[in-house]
Order: C-alpha cells, then structure tokens, then sequence
C-alpha cells in the first residue's frame, strides 16, 4: 500500500458526517477512516457519537477504521479504546519533546496491549490557535533525525508529520504571515527526508486545500493517511446555505439537511478518487490486531 494510496481520515461529530462519509466510501468501494476529535465528541457525547460510528462501521459494506484525532487525555483515549476504536492519536506535541516522550510511550503501551495501534505528532501541526510565538513555518517543521529518534523509542504504528499543512482556514493574519514564509504549501523534500528514516506510514493532517498535486507527490513518499475535516464541512456548510435560501418553506430538518450531507458525502468521494483509495476496499483489514467489540 505504501506509496501507491492513501486512506482519508475524515472527522465526523455528527450523523449526517458520518452518513455522508459511509456513502461516500461505499460508492467507491474504498476503506476508509472515520475520526472524532475531543470537540466533537463534547459537542455530541462520547457514548452517543461512538455509538452512532460503530453501528455505521458495523452495517458498511466497506472497511471502516474508528479513530480517535488529537488527544492528551489519556482516560479519555483507555475509554475509547474500551469503547472499540481501532487506533488513537496521542498529541502530546504541545509538551516539550522529553513529556511528547513520555506520555506517547505510555499510551503505546497500554494500547499495544489491547491490540489498538497509536499514532503520535512530531513537530506542530498550526491551527487559528497556535499562531503564538511563532516566527517562521520552519520553526515548527518535523526534524528528520528527531522523527526517527521518537519511532524508534515510542513504537508508535503511524506518525504525524509537519510539513507545512496546517488545521482549519487561515484567518488570522499572524498565521498567514507565518505561512507566507514557506516556499509552497507543502514541503515535499521535507516529506522526502522523514520517509528516508522513518518506515512506518505517514500521516498528513490539516491535508484540506493542499493541492492535488502535492498530495499524489506525498503519498509516494510515504503519506498513507490524510485527515481531512475542513474540506468537508466547506461543502456541508456552502450546500446548506444555498438550500435554505432557495426554499425558504421547508423547516423539515431531513429536507433542509439532505443537500449538504450528499455535497459532504461527493467532496469525500473526490478525495478517494484522488488518494487512489477508490476500489481498494476488497481484501482490506481494519487492523487485524484488534479484536471486534
Ligand atoms: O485532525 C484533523 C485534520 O488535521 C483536519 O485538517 O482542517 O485541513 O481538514 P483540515
Ligand atoms: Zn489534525
């Protein structure tokens, strides 16, 4: 798989983005990641939201992983994994990088033990709330050498790379500014660099709006997964929007949501089409490591 597609991990926090995201990967016959952040599961109910990805993995017709996206609590992610996810993330990349250490290996090993796989953040990853002190992109970039250190020492099974992507849209203008200093959105050589020393599969976040062609360039380097939540909400957002304006009489929540999970559901489907994940659901295994829950 490595080299050749990608799977999106694509954040949920609702049915209608979990819906449009099943259908999405059904009609492509391709496997596919579904992922909740801490907000989400705030927003809906840890018990509530899982409950609702599990029936939805459980009826697919395609391979589906249940991911848990950025998190340092680690009582959080014990009761994920004993709710059934497949993987978690441990962001302790805020924490200087002995505490990123610590806590990343810790949660390796109760994972491991569970047979749940881990993946962990080298570098920071901007979003609208991590402008401060920054000065330039490069300050937060994955170094390399580091990223093969912290493998090796954490046995971590995926690893998230900062290559200049960064979460949400940039509206802040300390951030645009700090993103002005690089030379394109994504560093390829950098990705380049860390595939060189590092072979467990990457992970690209913050991949909405980094172009097509960046994002074909970094799956033959490595990047095996893509977290896409923006791109997604956009679609939602803009076809929803255009919905009520055009019929002003429906106050059916079912006819006003319609439209935006199926324009969610076809910027998935495009994602998949430009991973080459597309057709790639047969045969697949939802780490087979994992016993069912
Ligand atoms: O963890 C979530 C993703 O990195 C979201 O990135 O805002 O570019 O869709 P995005
Ligand atoms: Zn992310």
């Amino acid at each position: 798989m490595l080299g050749k597609y990608a799977i999106p991990a694509f954040n949920t926090s609702d049915l209608e983005m979990t819906q449009g995201i099943i259908r999405a990967a059904e009609k492509q016959k391709a496997p596919v990641i579904v992922q909740t952040s801490v907000g989400a599961l705030e927003y809906a109910g840890i018990d509530e939201l899982v409950g609702l990805n599990k029936a939805f993995a459980r009826e697919a017709k395609i391979p589906v992983a249940l991911h848990q996206d950025h998190c340092h609590d680690f009582n959080l992610i014990k009761k994920l994994i004993s709710l059934g996810y497949s993987s978690v993330m441990v962001d302790a990349s805020h924490l200087p990088y002995k505490e990123n250490l610590k806590l990343t290996k810790a949660v390796v090993s109760y994972a491991h033990r569970r047979g749940v796989w881990v993946q962990a953040e080298l570098g920071r990853i901007l979003g609208n709330e991590d402008w401060q002190n920054v000065k330039s992109g490069d300050d937060l970039m994955t170094d390399p050498d580091q990223a093969a250190e912290f493998v090796r020492d954490t046995r971590i099974d995926t690893l998230a790379i900062a290559v200049g992507s960064v979460h949400g849209i940039p509206v802040d203008p300390r951030i645009k500014k700090v993103l002005s200093t690089l030379k394109e959105h994504v560093d390829i050589d950098r990705v380049k660099a860390i595939r060189k020393k590092v072979k467990i599969p990457l992970v690209m976040h913050g991949a909405s709006g980094v172009p097509d062609k960046q994002i074909r360039a970094a799956i033959k380097h490595g990047v095996a997964v893509f977290n896409i939540d923006t791109d997604l909400r956009v679609a939602f957002n803009k076809a929803l929007r255009d919905n009520l304006k055009k019929h002003v009489e429906v106050y059916d929540p079912r006819k006003i949501l319609a439209p935006a999970t199926e324009a969610l559901s076809k910027a998935a489907e495009a994602k998949l089409k430009l991973m080459y994940t597309s057709g790639k659901a047969k045969g697949f295994r939802v780490n087979p490591s994992r016993p069912r829950t």
